[in-house]
């Protein structure tokens, strides 16, 4: 009931999920509830993200005695917040990652065209080999998480995985046409992009709600 897998496509139908959302997309939600409220469904969405990390086993002494027990194998997993709105799902996410390496890229919409255009990026040297998650809350033509997606699989990862809030059924498909081996985790797709490529009936700016810059 709580996750609907297709095609890569993890829908996240959490009620706490959900009803946290439905609050965010209240256009009379404020900027400091807003914001609080990105980073609870971080949390949340953090779980069914990293459900098949893979672990590995280590000795360890309890109080009553040893033990072989699960920890997560591999390096420390890297956040890849897409800048500005993506900055809001990090601080969830360091929460239940908090020693997780976190690279930015910056890329914005060029209101006219749509098209991405890349400005920053700034990540360690040693992507090769680990586990990443995309952040950015809104899937909306895709663009950026394409050409960001690019980008990383391009540092040759052992994983990627993308994480957003609300999906455009536009975007998704235009993701998976790109990049059908990285899997998706959303907690909605919406109805559909209008002419601007706003998400309807999505929540408006995500980052201009986080962010307060409305
Ligand atoms: N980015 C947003 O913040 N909202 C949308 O609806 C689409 C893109």
């Amino acid at each position: 009931m709580g996750l609907v897998v297709k095609k890569n496509l993890h829908l996240i139908r959490h009620p706490l999920v959900q009803h946290k959302l439905t609050m965010m997309r209240r256009k009379t939600t404020s900027v400091t509830e807003f914001r609080e409220l990105v980073g609870e469904v971080a949390m949340l969405m953090a779980y069914e993200v990293t459900q098949d990390l893979p672990l590995t086993w280590t000795k360890i002494r309890t109080p009553m005695g040893a033990m072989k027990a699960p920890v997560l194998q591999g390096e420390k997993m890297v956040l890849v917040p897409i800048l500005r709105a993506g900055m809001g799902l990090l601080d969830g996410m360091l929460r239940i990652f908090p020693s997780a390496r976190v690279a930015h890229i910056g890329i914005y919409r060029d209101h006219k065209t749509l098209e991405p255009v890349e400005y920053y990026f700034k990540a360690s040297k040693t992507l090769r080999g680990r586990d990443l998650i995309l952040l950015d809350p809104m899937l909306a033509t895709g663009n950026s998480a394409v050409a960001a997606t690019d980008r990383l699989k391009s540092a040759k990862p052992r994983s990627i995985r993308f994480m957003c809030l609300v999906a455009s059924p536009e975007g998704v498909r235009c993701y998976q046409k790109h990049h059908p081996d990285v899997p998706v985790f959303t907690a909605a797709i919406d109805q559909k992009l209008n002419s601007r490529g706003y998400i309807v009936p999505g929540l408006g700016d995500a980052g201009d709600r986080i962010f307060g810059t409305i």
